[in-house]
């Protein structure tokens, strides 16, 4: 078969489990060739090799009963890097991008020859926790995760990207590993928020990514109520914290973050460019 052909019969696989079928399709051929879009586009005469074909097909069958592709690609963009994933961890959405940019905000600009001390709780694959730590080269950042796996699949992306020397990673639950007195100026977590009985069935990405990024508990509110209980404690006196929610229960996680911060934080859902509410900010005044 030919490029053009195999992209289309690709397509046409994916068409009953994918939103982008093509782009699905051209993606796995990406990685089955090792040549990127431009090439594939260029060269649609091309045959491909039995084996290459034989491969293309081994990965749309796994993409065909739902298999995440960045989980099959190994890898997938985030705010202009690529990192790497695994089903250790879950793959980076581009919504989360929101909650860098706001947690970039004011900071960039910042001057102060102290360095700006960040947490990231719930780091997952790494990717808020180096975007930060590359963003803001004045920074100093703790990484933490309950899960040892995914842990490992953080430090391998900072490790790659360049920002290791500059990030701590703890395993752990919440700030329970951290020393008692350890504050920071900048919390960010995207802790797990999906109702216990929102959580979807194959063919789902989400039902191969990991049970612990996911599960919120009964209202999907549970860890973050944890959470909530210690960030008070954690938060410099003009630091700011930003938690990404779902769109439903952002304004009651908001409201969950105004009972634990009292008068001494001002408090708001920011929505994202699709007008989503995704993401609450907690501005401690000093
Ligand atoms: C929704 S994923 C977010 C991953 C990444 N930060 C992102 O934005 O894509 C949530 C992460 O929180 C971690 N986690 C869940 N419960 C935790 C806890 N009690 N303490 C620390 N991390 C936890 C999970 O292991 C998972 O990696």
């Amino acid at each position: 078969v030919t490029v053009g052909t195999a992209l289309a019969n690709g397509t046409q696989r994916l068409r009953a489990v994918s939103r982008s079928p093509r782009i699905d399709a051209v993606r796995l051929l990406e990685v089955v060739l090792g040549h990127d879009v431009a090439w594939l586009f260029a060269h649609g005469e091309a045959q491909l090799e039995p084996r290459d074909s034989a491969c293309f097909e081994e990965l749309l069958e796994r993409r065909a009963v739902g298999e995440p592709l960045a989980y099959i690609a190994g890898s997938v963009g985030f705010y202009g890097r690529e990192f790497a994933v695994s089903p250790a961890v879950l793959v980076p959405r581009p919504e989360s991008e929101h909650l860098v940019a706001l947690a970039l905000e004011g900071w960039r600009s910042a001057r102060t020859s102290e360095p700006i001390r960040i947490c990231d709780v719930g780091t997952g694959s790494g990717n808020l926790a180096v975007t930060l730590a590359l963003e803001l080269p004045h920074s100093r950042v703790v990484a933490i995760d309950v899960s040892p796996g995914a842990l490992a699949v953080a430090a391998h992306n900072a490790k790659a990207l360049g920002a290791m020397s500059r990030i701590r990673f703890v395993l752990g639950d919440m700030f329970a590993s951290l020393a008692p007195d350890e504050r920071f100026d900048c919390i960010v977590a995207n802790l797990p928020y999906v109702a216990t009985g929102d959580l979807a069935p194959a063919p789902d990405p989400t039902a191969f990514e990991p049970r612990l990024a996911l599960d919120g508990g009964g209202d999907g509110l549970e860890p973050y109520q944890r959470l909530l209980a210690q960030a008070p404690d954690r938060l410099t006196e003009a630091g700011r914290l930003f938690m990404e929610a779902g769109p439903d229960t952002a304004q009651a996680l908001a409201g969950l973050a105004q009972a634990a911060f009292g008068a001494v934080a001002s408090v708001m859902v920011v929505a994202d460019y699709a007008a989503r509410e995704r993401v609450v900010r907690v501005c401690r005044r000093r």
